[in-house]
């Protein structure tokens, strides 16, 4: 098989000549059609579950950059909704659920097979989208890592710290794994559906990856999803995968090796020369532009582009941000990002 999309050729580990874009979070806030089109849908969850605006919102970015690649608009707490975790966001705060602090929480949620009635309406954006884009853009289908979604369930909400979740982990082992298992085999099986769907890639964001340290990080960022990858890899052998163990640090060393990622997605905490010498040499990288340059843009935005760029020519790379863009960043700052990148 050979690949035509530039995303998709170098997640097959080509080096070419300039990098793939895309951007997390590329259709958002920061956008004036996005937040119309939100306005539409009235709620930001009400956006996530209908097919017809979730996709008017992901192509968006496509059509007004000609980004490479289009994420899926959906969210990673869609698959504890899903479970039944009863999922809703606070304007200007974020999200909140029903918190999982022992074995009754856990008793409470559906099983992994349970998930696909409530999730419908997404594996229907993946189907718009993989029909609508452009022949040249790839589609990426995503989930959250076990990890990062269970911090969420755990605690109810968003957590500075992640106490809520280690705290479970360290006190009650038993629901604290039983949770996890569960995530890994939900997640299993809602990234089979969305490939099923059209989804050309799959990524998975462990977000707070970094708070996970040593043995922890093994067992909890590491091996989840070496075994997601795994399952996900037999049912459809010729997937690419990218993993985003966010703020790893010298985790990301041996990370595409360990969990059979074909791309590790890096973080701004670490140099692009840092990721050429100890991470690039195993597989493909995407990153790691700062999102403060979507904000501040100008000499600063340009020289970095440059700069990131160079330092990891040698290789397969994806450029993209180190986290998602912030609603206050500018557009023309996007557009100057894309066309040095693109520049001779
Ligand atoms: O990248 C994309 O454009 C695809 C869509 C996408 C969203 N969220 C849309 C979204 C993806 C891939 C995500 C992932 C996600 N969601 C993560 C992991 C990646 C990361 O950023 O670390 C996490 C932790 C979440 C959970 C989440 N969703 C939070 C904490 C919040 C509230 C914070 C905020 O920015 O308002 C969201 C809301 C959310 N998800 C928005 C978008 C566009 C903003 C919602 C709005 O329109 O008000």
């Amino acid at each position: 098989m050979t690949n035509t999309k530039p995303l998709l050729r170098a997640l097959a580990g080509e080096t070419l000549p300039v990098p793939p874009i895309w951007m997390m979070r590329q259709a958002g806030r920061y956008l004036p059609e996005y937040k119309a089109t939100r306005a539409e849908a009235g709620d930001f969850l009400s956006l996530c579950y209908n097919p017809d605006l979730a996709t008017e919102v992901t192509l968006q970015p496509i059509r007004r950059f000609g980004f490479d690649a289009a994420i899926l608009f959906a969210d990673i707490l869609l698959v504890p909704d899903a479970l039944g975790a009863d999922l809703w966001f606070v304007t200007g705060e974020g999200p909140r659920l029903s918190t999982v602090t022992g074995p009754e929480g856990l008793a409470k949620l559906k099983g992994p097979d349970d998930i696909h009635d409530h999730l419908a309406p997404v594996y229907q954006t993946v189907r718009n989208l993989a029909g609508a884009l452009p022949p040249e853009v790839a589609l990426i289908g995503f989930a959250g890592a076990p990890w990062t979604v269970a911090t969420y369930m755990i605690a109810g909400r968003g957590t500075p710290d992640q106490g809520p979740a280690h705290a479970l982990k360290d006190s009650d082992r038993a629901t604290f794994d039983a949770l996890m298992e569960l995530l890994i085999a939900a997640t299993i099986e809602y990234l089979d559906a969305q490939v099923q769907a059209g989804a050309e890639t799959v990524k998975l964001f462990d977000s707070w990856a970094g708070s996970l340290k040593g043995a922890d990080f093994q067992r909890y960022a590491v091996e989840p999803a070496r075994r997601i990858i795994a399952e996900l890899k037999r049912r459809h052998p010729h997937l690419p995968i990218i993993a985003f163990p966010r703020e790893a640090g010298e985790g990301y060393i041996g990370f595409h090796a360990a969990t059979g990622a074909d791309c590790v997605a890096v973080d701004d905490s670490v140099d692009a020369e840092w990721v050429a010498e100890h991470v690039q040499p195993t597989g493909c990288v995407q990153g790691n532009l700062a999102s403060r340059h979507m904000v501040t843009g100008g000499d600063a935005l340009v020289s970095e582009v440059r700069r990131i760029r160079a330092a990891l020519s040698k290789g397969p790379h994806i450029f993209n941000l180190g986290h998602g863009i912030t609603p206050d960043a500018d557009p023309d700052n996007v557009a100057l990002m894309i066309d040095t990148l693109r520049e001779e």
